[in-house]
């Protein structure tokens, strides 16, 4: 199975659902790279974009694509990302590329969620990707202890900052069973800037690239797949 055929095949197919005159939300990572070079062949016909880090900003710009500020929009219509693990109800984690807090702002202000994700992250419990969680510097040993109580295994990851100022924590060896819970939880520990479970606001289209073709899950649809 070659991984990143999948992956531009789910990046490819986004292209259906960006409609002309869009200012596009676009995430963060390897799938969104492949995202971010079909976008360009329709550059002539979105009004622009709104990125989730720095790294997708610089490839936009490169690729001809107007980035505006996040700042300026109190919604959008459409945000396109992917993300690190799925579940069959639709939970993810995000963040491998420490971009999880303005990934969850852009997916909050979002009309339409649209996750592109190659099969290989499907999972039928979250965690076996350590789960990230942006912190403030100074909570570091606060926010260790807690995961671990929680019995996670959390390592700092080295020589990372976050376009925010903050710092990066990975969490291994969680068997997250109740995501939704496990959200609240963790973001609700002072020091907490996000964690990287997108389980209170999933995707609302999900395009999974498999070897020979596309699935989509609409989660009007369906509560599971
Ligand atoms: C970035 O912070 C992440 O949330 C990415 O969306 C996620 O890690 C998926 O990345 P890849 O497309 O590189 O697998």
């Amino acid at each position: 199975m070659n991984v990143n055929k999948m992956k531009k095949r789910a990046a490819w197919a986004a292209l259906d659902y960006i409609h002309p005159g869009t200012v596009v939300g676009v995430g963060t990572g390897t799938t969104v790279f492949y995202f971010i070079e079909a976008l360009s062949t329709i550059k002539h016909l979105i009004s622009g974009a709104v990125s989730s880090s720095h790294a997708s900003t610089v490839l936009l710009q490169k690729k001809g694509i107007e980035v505006f500020n996040i700042k300026d929009f109190r919604s959008l219509t459409i945000y396109v990302d992917s993300a690190d693990e799925m579940n069959r109800f639709m939970h993810m984690t995000k963040g491998g590329g420490a971009a999880l807090t303005r990934e969850k702002i852009l997916a909050a202000m979002a009309k339409k969620f649209l996750c592109i994700i190659d099969k290989s992250k499907i999972v039928d419990i979250l965690g076996q990707f350590p789960l990230p969680i942006e912190i403030v510097p100074i909570a570091f040993s606060y926010i260790f202890e807690e995961m671990i109580k929680m019995g996670g295994q959390p390592k700092y990851r080295k020589n990372v900052i976050t376009d925010n100022g903050n710092i990066i924590i990975d969490v291994y060896n969680l068997h997250i069973k109740d995501p939704i819970s496990m959200e609240k939880k963790i973001n609700a520990l002072p020091g907490v800037v996000t964690v990287g479970l997108f389980a209170a606001r999933i995707a609302d289209v999900i395009l999974i690239g498999e070897e020979n073709s596309i699935k989509t899950i609409n989660n009007k649809q369906n509560k599971s797949f």
